[in-house]
């Protein structure tokens, strides 16, 4: 009977596992991060809503299937402060329950924004019972005094409200979501910067910046000595390298310094949210950068302060609750803006990207090159020809691999390229071979080669054996050499394909004209497609 029973309870345990699978998390596998979302390894192929989208339960209906029809696993959608809580201690979780019982009803899971204190720099999304009382809720102020829509960070008051609701939101999902998982990450406020000065002058960060830096910032500076980024540790060593002071003795006087001790008092803020909201539903943490695209710029004329490249030191030190950092591309140099958030092997993570031509190249690029967790054109409702995007493409042809990505690149085995007409070529080596990538249009032959703009490329390549390749993409012509000296490289196959249902599905054998009779591998510009390649030497 006892055994029985135990045997009862152990297949009752064990059920209840399977019913509730582990929360989404971030993981370390080898060199990369990767998200798991229902336990398994999961690449957000997302696509982010416009600002106001889903302020509306029936604005969004006709935009679901435009999101199915891209193949998108994810879409990133606000939830707005002033929306769910129009009166104060009380909340109305209408919208975010409807918007997540929609993407549940598509299967697409969502990231949430959460559009508290900050959006933009602006304070535009507090409830209007915070933006009237300014008494209660102070704002920011320029040098001479003059208040901004921005809520400082320096004040308690703004900090608890804003914190409340944020909690609420969490315990929500909590209560809600826990078991579906519907809702897989956080965004905490959105591109957090202050205007127009680079920092705020209010009295409660006169007071600040009047004292001694914080210990918990100055043992972070001695800790990551040897890893400080470059800008930032030659900003501290320029003035002395000093462990105690105020702002200035430590930084020096000027607007760096400014921008410095701005950035720590949001990342503080930021993290207080981050840690209060994950002790009530503890999904993984994300805030995003406004990146200033001219050098020219001061910061406060570009949005000072935020979790930009030269202040990442600072934002991880002061906010460890927030577990990623990541930029908001609005500019054509994906690789420049990508190399400087990843230094120190930090994960890539896109949370939003222009939408427009080249998206699918970089989103190629960023999950094979990068490893990255997450690629996401903004105001991906926008198009009227959903089924026609080359992103769309992309992501179904990214959905099919996944499985295979997720496996082999923890192991170093995936690469990725992306191809101007001005690019150099690429190389990698994998397996027991060598490869040159290049533009489709450098084989010359087409009438697009003779084109003045010729699109951007890209693919990438994932080494399943030593001999065996699959590579999957658009535009690229690749040539193969064995590592081995003295020896040429054939092609034993080449055929196209599909994974349906995680199986792989051959389509036509390439191995004539296709292949220039054994000579290249090619992605044909304008198709997408995946090819799987064996290779032998002679
Ligand atoms: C970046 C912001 O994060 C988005 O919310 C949106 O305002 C876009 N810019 C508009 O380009």
């Amino acid at each position: 009977m006892l055994a029985k029973l135990i045997l009862a309870s152990l297949l009752l345990t064990a059920s209840l596992a399977q019913a509730q699978p582990s929360l989404p998390q971030l993981v370390k596998a080898g060199p990369s991060t990767q998200l798991l979302v229902d336990g398994r390894p999961f690449l957000i192929l997302g696509g982010e809503l416009g600002n106001s989208s889903s302020s509306s339960t029936a604005y969004m209906q006709p935009i679901w299937p435009k999101l199915t029809a891209m193949h998108l696993n994810t879409v990133f959608a606000p939830v707005y402060w002033e929306l769910l809580e129009p009166t104060e201690g009380q909340f109305d979780f209408k919208l975010v329950d409807e918007l997540l019982a929609d993407a549940r009803k598509y299967q697409i899971k969502v990231v949430l924004l959460w559009f508290g204190a900050w959006k933009n720099s602006m304070s535009c999304y507090a409830p209007a019972w915070v933006k009237t009382n300014s008494g209660r809720f102070p704002r920011a102020t320029d040098a001479q005094g003059r208040p901004q829509e921005i809520l400082t960070p320096f004040s308690p008051a703004n900090l608890e409200a804003d914190k409340k609701a944020f909690v609420r939101l969490m315990q929500h999902l909590k209560q809600t979501d826990s078991r579906t998982h519907t809702a897989i990450m956080v965004q905490v406020e959105n591109e957090i910067g202050m205007l127009p000065e680079a920092r705020s002058y209010d009295p409660a960060a006169q007071t600040a910046f009047a004292q001694p830096v914080p210990d918990k910032l100055l043992a972070h500076l001695q800790r990551e000595k040897a890893n400080l980024r470059p800008e930032f540790a030659t900003q501290w060593q320029r003035h002395g390298a000093k462990t105690q002071g105020t702002w200035t003795e430590v930084f020096g006087p000027g607007v760096a310094t400014d921008e410095i001790f701005q950035a720590w008092y949001y990342a503080d803020f930021t993290n207080s949210l981050a840690a209060a909201g994950k002790a009530a539903y503890p999904l993984p943490m994300y805030v995003n950068a406004a990146l200033n695209h001219r050098p020219d710029r001061l910061p406060g004329q570009y949005p000072s302060a935020g979790p930009l490249p030269h202040l990442l030191d600072v934002w991880e030190a002061g906010a460890p609750s927030i577990d990623i950092l990541a930029p908001d591309y609005y500019n054509p140099n994906f690789r420049y803006w990508s190399d400087l958030f990843t230094r120190n092997g930090r994960p890539l993570f896109t949370p939003e990207i222009a939408f427009e031509p080249g998206d699918d190249a970089k989103a190629l690029y960023a999950f094979g090159h990068y490893n990255c967790l997450s690629f996401s054109p903004f105001s991906i409702e926008s198009t009227d020809k959903p089924a026609q995007e080359p992103i769309g493409k992309v992501y179904g042809l990214l959905q099919e691999v996944t499985p295979l990505l997720t496996k082999y690149q923890p192991l170093g085995a995936v690469r990725g390229f992306m191809q101007a007409k001005d690019s150099a070529a690429g190389h990698a080596t994998l397996g027991d071979y060598r490869f040159t990538v290049k533009h489709d249009n450098t084989l010359g032959w087409t009438p697009d080669a003779k084109k003045p703009e010729w699109p951007l490329t890209g693919g990438l390549l994932i080494s399943v054996a030593p001999d065996e390749f699959y590579v999957v993409g658009t535009g690229l012509v690749i040539t193969c050499e064995p590592t081995a000296a003295g020896k040429k490289a054939g092609f034993v196959s080449i055929d196209e394909g599909h994974f349906i249902n995680g199986a792989w599905v051959p389509g036509r054998r390439l191995n004539g004209d296709q292949d220039h009779q054994g000579r290249h591998i090619r992605l044909e510009l304008g198709n997408y497609g995946i090819q799987r390649v064996k290779l032998y030497t002679y």
